[in-house]
């Protein structure tokens, strides 16, 4: 079977989140299971940069405006197709936003660009190759099932994955005559919204399957509270949407062989980690002391709970934890973080930006990772932290709910606990959170054993890989 993925950021080209590396790592999971992926991304300055001597695919002299060239490259065993549109891509700042931090004011075009050259490939325009079905990803891509209904082309199989519904691609209605639509597209069967044009919404319209990326979040988003005003277009979707749990590349993200740490190690030689954890304190600037160090990898915004994290950093040092965080996001909650670091110097460090390496050693280094979101979809870091060793202590939402075993009496009786979850999703909920850690630290035996319990569980693509598979093969088999 032939795939044709369309994604606006893919591990290793581009990242700003999860999205990049579900997109980079689900085309491999799919590859024993005889599906062929070729994975549309638009031509950034840094995917630019880093793929050498592709091939000139596809001409689109008038992409919504601009010229455009569909390039076909390999790179680490991912078949992309760039797509080479200097007008929309070529841009200092990053894939969505400028060197300030502000959107591009013409996003809506970009990325109904980029979901436009992806129906053109879907038609079969670029020679020898058409795919059988066309996976989208987030609203970036979402306009590929609605440019593939309304357009007079013959429609293939579609599936649309909602991997934050937080992200809708909401528009003004005066862009919709640049989207090139006809005029009945606008409409509640289509892609107006309030009133607007909303780029997720009309992709969940016409996309013929939809999936989020776990069994929780896919219960969350039918309601009001987590659904974000998509609620009621998703429930009527509802007997087509599937809950998928996403995996990690246990290829990248495998203690044993990660180049970017400073000891590699496995479940019998979790002492080494001991190594890491001395460069995480070298790095933080921290006290070398026996409590435990929790870390933080994430966007700094809201939906992680940054705020609550700050609120309550002070109290974590009088219980006598240490606090290593890495983020990059929302400028009022990094002051507010750098704030708590400044008042406990040794106690609390934080590490501005993105840091792809220093992700990897802190999960191999720290004693646990905390991830108190108020949504998630389905997060990654929780996954990594478990094969790392590095015991989660998530806040009870989504893909978080659906992964971490709570370490209750029961779950420490029979020895499947992984993890630490909390709920509410308050400064007081995580305060009770970390002291349930702290307490457990105390007995080493019983951190040890949580540590191996979740080396042990299967955080891979499997099982969801096959899922995929299953539901493009039954998509197929239907027809459009
Ligand atoms: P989201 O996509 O909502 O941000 P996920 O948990 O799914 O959340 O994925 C986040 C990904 O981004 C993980 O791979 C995580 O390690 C990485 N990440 C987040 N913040 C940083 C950072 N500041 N530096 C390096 N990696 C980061
Ligand atoms: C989104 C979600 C996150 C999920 C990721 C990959 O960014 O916020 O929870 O893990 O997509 O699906």
């Amino acid at each position: 079977m032939k795939v044709l993925s369309v994604s606006s950021e893919v591990f290793p080209l581009i990242k700003t989140g999860g999205l990049a590396d579900v997109a980079g790592a689900l085309p491999i999971a799919l590859k024993p299971y005889g599906v062929e992926t070729k994975t549309l991304i638009p031509g950034y300055p840094a995917v630019m940069k880093a793929i050498r001597d592709p091939v000139v695919r596809l001409e689109l002299p008038d992409l919504l405006g601009e010229p455009a060239t569909v390039l076909e490259v390999e790179h680490a065993g991912i078949s992309f197709l760039v797509l080479d549109a200097p007008a929309y891509y070529s841009r200092t700042g990053g894939p969505y936003v400028d060197a300030t931090g502000k959107d591009y004011p013409d996003n809506w075009r970009r990325f109904a660009a980029l979901s436009l050259a992806g129906a053109e490939i879907a038609a079969g325009l670029m020679p020898g190759w058409r795919p059988d079905l066309v996976h989208a990803h987030d609203w970036q891509s979402a306009m590929v099932p609605v440019y593939m209904r309304y357009y007079p082309t013959p429609e293939l199989p579609s599936v649309l994955t909602i991997h934050n519904i937080a992200f809708q691609g909401q528009f003004g209605a005066d862009i919709f005559p640049g989207l090139r639509l006809p005029a009945h597209a606008f409409s509640m069967e289509g892609i107006e919204y309030y009133g607007d044009v909303g780029f997720l919404k009309g992709g969940l319209q016409t996309a013929h399957a939809l999936t989020t990326v776990s069994p929780s979040y896919a219960e969350e988003i039918l309601t009001p509270e987590f659904g974000m005003g998509l609620e009621g277009v998703i429930a009527s979707k509802a007997y087509n949407l599937y809950g998928i749990v996403n995996g990690i590349d246990d290829d990248i993200w495998n203690p044993e062989t990660d180049p970017m740490i400073a000891q590699t190690y496995n479940v019998t030689t979790l002492k080494d980690r001991a190594v890491n954890r001395q460069r995480v304190i070298e790095h933080f600037g921290l006290e070398n002391d026996d409590g435990p160090i929790f870390c933080v990898v994430s966007r700094l915004t809201w939906q992680k709970g940054m705020d609550l994290l700050a609120e309550v950093a002070t109290e974590i040092v009088h219980m006598g934890g240490k606090l290593a965080i890495l983020g990059a996001g929302d400028p009022a909650l990094e002051g507010a973080l750098f704030a708590a670091a400044g008042r406990h110097r040794g106690r609390v460090g934080v590490s501005a930006g993105y840091n792809e390496p220093m992700s990897h050693l802190m999960q191999a280094g720290c004693d646990a990772i905390i991830i108190p979101s108020r949504f998630e979809p389905c997060g990654l870091t929780q996954l990594y932290g478990l094969r790392y060793g590095c015991l989660p202590v998530v806040a009870r939402t989504g893909g978080l709910n659906d992964t971490i075993i709570d370490a209750n009496h029961a779950g420490l009786q029979a020895k499947v606990a992984t993890g630490i979850q909390f709920s509410p999703v308050t400064a007081e909920g995580l305060l009770q959170a970390v002291r349930r850690a702290m307490h457990l630290f105390q007995d080493r035996k019983v951190w040890t054993q949580m540590q191996k319990q979740g080396m042990k569980s299967d955080v891979s693509w499997g099982r969801s890989a096959e899922r995929y598979a299953a539901l493009y093969s039954s998509l197929v088999s239907r027809g459009a």
